[in-house]
C-alpha cells in the first residue's frame, strides 16, 4: 500500500474560515490500515500530524510545520434490536448527510442537529449540540485508534466523559487518538425535542418538520461557509455561579441565563450583542451582524485580524460583565495543538 503525499499544501481551502495557511505536507486516508501507515510513515517520524475533517472548527493561528492526514473513513452500518436503531458510522462520513439520510430512513432523533457542518469523527470531540440535543444524546461508543500503539480501542459513551463542548477527547486523549467510527443508538419509540427557542410553537410535527424549522432557524442567522469564512460560535456560553448571575441582574436586569449542572449558563452572543459589537470589524474580520457569536471572514482575513478581534470582544465582555468568555473554536499552533494566548 503506498500513500500520495502533496507538499507545500494550501490550507486556506481546507477550514472554513479560509484564512491564508500552509502546511508542509497533506495525505488522505480512507481506510484504517491507511490511516495506520500515515501516521508512522518514517519520512514524516519526526513532524506533528494533524488530522482534518471538515476543518469546521479550526483556525491556523501559524502556519502547520507538520502532516495533516485528511479523513475520508467512510461506511455505515445498520443493526436494529426491538427497541433501537444501532448505528456503526465511519469517521470520515459527514454530520448532516447523515442526520438526512437517517430521516429518509425512517429514523427519527437526530433532526434538531441538522445542518451541523463537519465529520462524524469530529463530532465526540467537542460532543455538538443545537435546540436541545447533543450528540452525547445518543452515542452508545466511539472507536479510535490510539496513535502509539497503533491498535482500536472503544470507549462507551459513559467513558467520554461527555459535557457542554467537551469530552475526554479535549482533555487526556488530546493528541494521542484518531477517532475512527461512532456508534449511535436511536431509540424506536420518538420524543420530539421541543425545548429551544422557535421549536416550542410546533404542534404535533414530524421528525422532518423539526428538520426543516431547523434549517429555516440556522441560515436566518448562521451564515454559510462558503460565502462568509467561519467557523460556527467562536466562544462557548460561559457558565457563571448562582450567586455571580444574581449579581449581574441587579445591574442588568434583562440578561438571560438558563440553569445548568455546573451553574448558570449566560449566551455569550447575548453579551457580545449588549456590548454594541455586531459588526465590529478588524482588518477583513468582523462580528456577524445577524449572530454576535459567530466572527466572520469578512474580506480578505489574515488570522491576525481575527485574533485581534477576538481580544477586543473578550476584553469588552470582561470589562462590562466581569466574565471571561472561552473559546469554542479550536486556535491551532504551528504544532497542530489547540490554545492561544490573549494580547
Ligand atoms: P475539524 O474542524 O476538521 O476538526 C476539529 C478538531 O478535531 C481539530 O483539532 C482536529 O484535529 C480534530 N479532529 C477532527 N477529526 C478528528 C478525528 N477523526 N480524530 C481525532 N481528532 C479529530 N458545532 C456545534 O456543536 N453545534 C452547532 O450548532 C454548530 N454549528 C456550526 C455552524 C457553522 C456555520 C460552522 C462553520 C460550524 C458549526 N459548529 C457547530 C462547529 C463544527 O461544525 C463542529 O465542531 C464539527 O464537529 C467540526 O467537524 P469537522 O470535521 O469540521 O472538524
Ligand atoms: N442573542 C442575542 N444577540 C445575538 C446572538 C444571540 O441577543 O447576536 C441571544 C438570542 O436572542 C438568544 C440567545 O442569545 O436569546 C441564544 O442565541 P442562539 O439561540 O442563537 O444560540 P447561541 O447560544 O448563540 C448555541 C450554540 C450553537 C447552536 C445554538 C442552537 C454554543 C457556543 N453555541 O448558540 O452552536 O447552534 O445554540 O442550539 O453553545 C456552534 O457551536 O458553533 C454553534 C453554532
Amino acid at each position: 500500500m503506498t500513500l500520495a503525499v502533496s507538499r507545500s499544501i494550501d490550507l486556506s481551502r481546507w477550514h472554513t474560515f479560509a484564512m491564508p495557511a500552509t502546511a508542509e505536507a497533506a495525505l488522505t486516508v480512507t481506510s484504517i490500515a491507511e490511516l495506520q501507515l500515515a501516521l508512522h510513515l518514517p519520512q514524516f517520524n519526526d513532524v506533528p500530524k494533524l488530522i482534518l475533517g471538515g476543518g469546521s472548527n479550526v483556525v491556523f493561528a501559524e502556519n502547520f510545520a507538520g502532516l495533516v492526514i485528511r479523513n475520508r473513513l467512510l461506511g455505515k452500518r445498520l443493526e436494529q434490536t426491538d427497541d433501537a436503531f444501532l448505528l456503526h458510522i465511519g469517521a470520515g462520513e459527514a454530520w448532516d448527510p447523515l442526520v438526512r439520510w437517517c430521516l429518509d430512513n425512517g429514523i427519527d432523533g437526530l433532526e434538531n442537529l441538522a445542518l451541523i457542518p463537519g465529520t462524524i469523527g469530529a463530532a465526540p470531540i467537542q460532543n455538538i449540540g443545537a435546540y436541545g440535543v447533543e450528540l452525547a444524546d445518543y452515542c452508545s461508543y466511539v472507536e479510535y485508534l490510539e496513535i502509539d500503539s497503533n491498535e482500536l480501542r472503544r470507549l462507551s459513551a459513559k467513558q467520554c466523559q461527555f459535557g457542554y463542548r467537551d469530552s475526554i477527547f479535549k482533555r487526556q486523549l488530546l493528541g494521542k487518538v484518531v477517532i475512527t467510527a461512532v456508534g449511535l443508538a436511536i431509540p424506536k419509540q420518538w420524543q420530539p425535542q421541543l425545548g429551544y427557542g422557535p421549536l416550542q410553537q410546533l404542534q404535533n410535527p414530524t421528525a422532518q418538520h423539526i428538520y426543516d424549522v431547523v434549517v429555516a432557524t440556522r441560515q436566518s442567522k448562521l451564515p454559510d461557509p462558503s460565502v462568509l469564512g467561519n467557523a460556527g460560535s467562536f466562544f462557548k456560553n460561559p457558565v457563571i455561579t448562582g450567586a455571580q448571575y444574581q449579581q449581574l441582574q441587579q445591574r442588568f436586569s434583562d440578561i438571560p441565563g438558563y440553569k445548568d449542572a455546573a451553574g448558570v449558563k449566560v449566551p455569550a452572543g447575548w453579551l457580545i450583542d449588549q456590548c454594541g459589537l455586531k459588526g465590529h470589524q478588524v482588518g477583513g474580520a468582523a462580528v456577524h451582524q445577524l449572530q454576535a457569536l459567530v466572527l466572520v471572514n469578512k474580506r480578505d482575513a489574515v488570522v491576525a485580524d481575527l485574533l485581534a478581534l477576538a481580544n477586543d470582544v473578550i476584553d469588552a465582555v470582561e470589562q462590562r460583565y466581569g466574565i471571561e468568555l472561552e473559546p469554542e473554536v479550536r486556535i491551532l499552533d504551528k504544532q497542530g495543538r489547540p490554545g492561544w494566548q490573549r494580547c
